[in-house]
C-alpha cells in the first residue's frame, strides 16, 4: 500500500517547506526533495515512498520551460505548434535531471532494506499533451489535431520523448529505485484505436527499455476503463487504474494475468470514516485475496482532504490484511 501524492499540500509538513521554496525548487535541492519523501512515507506508515519530484520536469530540458501559476496549474511557455517546435526538441540534457537520481540516493541511504522506493515517469502522450496544450486541457483538441494531421511529427516527439524518460528513469533505477510508475494520468481522452495507433507502440518502447533495468514498472492512467487490455499489452507488470471502474472487473478485463494497483476515489477521504472503512474493504474485497493487489488509491491525494483520514484508511487497510491473513485467506 502506497498514495499517489502522498506528500503534498493536503500534510501540514508540507506546506510548512513549501512557504519557503517553491515546488520546483523543492524537487531541484535533492536534501530536501528527499525530506519531503521521507516525511510522508514516515507519517503515514505506507509500504513504500515515492520520490518527490514532477511529472514535468523533463520538459525544461527538452527546450519548453514552464512554471507554475497560483490556481492554475502548470503553465508551458510556448507549447509545441508545428513540426520546427518539434525539430527543435532537445534529447541530449535528460543529465540534467540528476538532481532526481541524488535525491533518489538520499532516500535510499536513509530506508536501506526497510522501505523500497518509487521512482516515476510521465508517459509521451501525457508528456506530450502538455507540450502542445501549454498546460491542463479538456479536449485534447491541440494534440489530437497533430496526431491526426502530422502523424509523421507525432511519431517524431513520441520517439524523442521516449528517449529522454528512458535515460531519465533508468538513471533513477541507478541511483536505486526498486520501480518505476509510468503516469499516462490523461491517456483516458483517446478511442481504443487512437491509443493503439499513436501511443500504445511508443509506451511499449518505453516499458521495454525500462525493463531491461530489471525493475518492475507500474502503468497508470485514468479513464482508462476500455483501454486496460490494450495498456497491458506494453507488457508492464502492474497496471494502476482509476476509482471509475470496479477494480474486479478491471482485474478481469486483464484476464487476471499480473498485477493491479488502486482504487478507492481520493474523494472518499472527505467522506466520514465509517464509508471510507467500508469502500476501502470493498476494493480489498474486489482484489479477492489474489496475490498482486497493491492498495493506491484511483489517483492523488487532493489538497485539503483530512491527514487524521489519510491515517484511518492506512489503518483500515492493515487491519483488513491482518484478519484476512488470521484466517488464511490471503495467500
Ligand atoms: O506522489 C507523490 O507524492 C510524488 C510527487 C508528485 C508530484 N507530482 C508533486 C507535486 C508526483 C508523482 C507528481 C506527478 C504529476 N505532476 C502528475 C501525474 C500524476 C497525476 O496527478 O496524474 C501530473 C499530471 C503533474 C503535473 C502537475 N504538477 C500538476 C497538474 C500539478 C497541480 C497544479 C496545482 O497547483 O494544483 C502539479 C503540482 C504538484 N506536483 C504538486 C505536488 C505535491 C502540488 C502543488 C504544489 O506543491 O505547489
Amino acid at each position: 500500500m502506497w498514495f499517489m501524492r502522498q506528500a503534498g499540500r493536503y500534510m501540514a509538513e508540507y506546506r510548512a517547506v513549501r512557504q519557503h521554496h517553491s515546488l520546483v525548487e523543492i524537487c531541484k535541492k535533492p536534501a530536501l526533495a528527499a525530506e519531503v519523501t521521507i516525511t510522508a512515507a514516515e507519517r503515514l506508515g505506507v509500504d513504500a515512498a515515492i520520490i518527490f519530484a514532477d511529472l514535468l520536469l523533463p520538459l525544461e530540458v527538452m527546450g519548453l520551460p514552464f512554471h507554475f501559476a497560483a490556481g492554475e496549474g502548470p503553465v508551458i511557455e510556448k507549447p509545441l505548434r508545428e513540426a520546427a517546435d518539434v525539430n527543435a526538441l532537445r534529447t541530449d540534457r535528460a543529465g540534467e535531471l540528476g538532481y532526481v537520481a541524488e535525491a533518489i540516493r538520499h532516500v535510499v541511504k536513509h530506508f536501506g532494506e526497510a522501505l523500497p522506493v518509487i521512482g516515476f515517469c510521465g508517459a509521451p502522450f501525457t508528456l506530450a499533451s502538455y507540450m502542445i496544450e501549454g498546460g491542463s486541457s479538456r479536449s485534447y483538441i491541440n494534440s489530437k489535431r497533430l496526431m491526426y494531421r502530422q502523424p509523421l511529427v507525432w511519431d517524431e516527439l513520441m520517439v524523442k520523448l521516449v528517449a529522454v524518460l528512458a535515460e531519465y528513469s533508468i538513471e533513477q533505477v541507478g541511483a536505486g529505485v526498486d520501480v518505476i510508475q509510468v503516469f499516462d494520468s490523461w491517456v483516458g481522452c483517446l478511442s481504443v484505436e487512437d491509443y493503439r495507433s499513436y501511443v500504445l507502440p511508443h509506451v511499449s518502447k518505453l516499458v521495454q527499455k525500462l525493463q531491461g533495468t530489471g525493475a518492475p514498472i507500474i502503468y497508470f492512467g485514468t479513464e482508462t476503463a476500455t483501454l486496460l487490455p490494450h495498456m497491458k499489452e506494453t507488457g508492464a507488470e502492474v497496471i494502476g487504474v482509476d476509482w471509475r471502474v470496479p477494480l474486479d472487473q478491471a482485474w478481469k478485463s486483464l484476464s487476471f494475468a499480473g498485477a493491479v494497483q488502486g482504487n478507492l476515489d481520493p474523494a472518499l477521504l472527505f467522506a466520514d470514516q465509517k464509508l471510507l472503512r467500508e469502500r476501502a474493504y470493498d476494493v480489498l474485497d474486489r482484489a479477492g485475496g489474489r496475490p498482486g493487489h497493491i492498495f493506491n488509491l484511483g489517483h492523488g491525494i487532493l489538497p485539503g482532504t483530512p491527514v487524521e483520514n489519510v491515517l484511518a484508511l492506512v489503518d483500515f487497510v492493515k487491519e483488513y490484511a491482518g484478519r484476512h491473513v488470521a484466517v488464511g485467506k490471503t495467500p
